[in-house]
């Protein structure tokens, strides 16, 4: 994995967002793993714009969402599927068709649902390019830092701090979300890329300490996905990486020779070599 660290969120939605496009020109039918989240919105505005002054084409490419509430209709404002068609979708030539994202209206059967959308991203040729961006306590997608790196798409039930962070985006007395349907880190872990996005200060401890988060600690570790992986941070996060955090980056980085890239770091390094 290469660690890249942008100066800041702009920089890093930039730089995200010609990878994207990058990867969108190179293969037209691209398979490509979104996600969600405020980290996402910049590089989504990014390739939009590039769609606009560049004609990318999304008409061949077929995307596959990370996560979904259970529980709540496509067009509630705060399902992710309101958030791709909002901050995406509409703005570009995707068929709608060519669009998953998990359905947050499914009652029972789970296990057979979930084991139908991984099939379907079997089906597709498996996920050529896997965005994600990671939480404050590290999880990715709906998975906790502890979860199993075989885990594969299904249901969780949502921790009481999460449901708690969720209060504040709906309605006083509306229900809130306790369940989630997510791709599992398997499921991640199986993508032939992967693109990892952390911006801000309250990001550092998941971004630094990637004991905590098995998925990452797996990525860093995999000599065999040295290349293909970028963690895109900005120095933000890294710059309040603890100095425990910082040798860990540092030995990680040594150890598997990953190349870790401070040119785009601005001025002050935020993490020492
Ligand atoms: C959402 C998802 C989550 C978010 C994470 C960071 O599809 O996969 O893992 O990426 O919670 O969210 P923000 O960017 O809002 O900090």
């Amino acid at each position: 994995m290469l660690v890249l660290l942008e100066p800041d969120f702009a920089a890093l939605s930039r730089e995200a967002a010609r990878i994207v496009a990058s990867a969108v020109k190179s293969n037209p039918s691209l398979n490509l793993g979104l996600a969600t989240g405020s980290t996402t919105l910049g590089m989504y505005a990014e390739i939009i714009r590039i769609y606009r002054e560049e004609s990318l084409d999304f008409s061949d490419v077929t995307t596959f969402n990370l996560d979904e509430y259970l529980g709540i209709a496509p067009d509630h404002p705060q399902s992710f599927h309101f958030f791709m068609r909002e901050n995406f979708f509409r703005h570009i030539n995707v068929h709608p068709s060519r669009t998953h994202i998990p359905d947050g209206m499914i009652a029972g059967n789970y296990e057979e649902y979930c084991s139908s959308y991984e099939q379907e991203i079997r089906s597709a040729g498996g996920i050529d390019l896997q965005i994600l961006g990671i939480g404050r306590n590290g999880h990715i997608g709906f998975n906790e830092p502890a979860s199993s790196l075989a885990s594969r798409t299904r249901l969780k039930v949502l921790t009481s701090e999460t449901i708690e962070d969720n209060r504040k985006f709906f309605i006083p007395g509306e229900k809130i979300p306790e369940c989630a349907i997510t791709m599992g880190i398997g499921t991640i872990l199986d993508a032939r890329r992967i693109l990892i996005l952390a911006s801000g200060d309250m990001k550092a401890d998941a971004v630094c300490n990637h004991q905590r988060t098995k998925a990452l600690a797996q990525l860093l570790d995999r000599k065999k996905s040295h290349g293909r992986h970028r963690l895109l941070c900005s120095r933000f996060s890294a710059a309040l990486c603890s100095r425990e955090h910082q040798k860990i980056v540092r030995t990680r980085s040594q150890r598997n020779n990953i190349g870790l890239d401070l040119r785009r770091a601005g001025r002050r390094r935020p993490v020492e070599d």
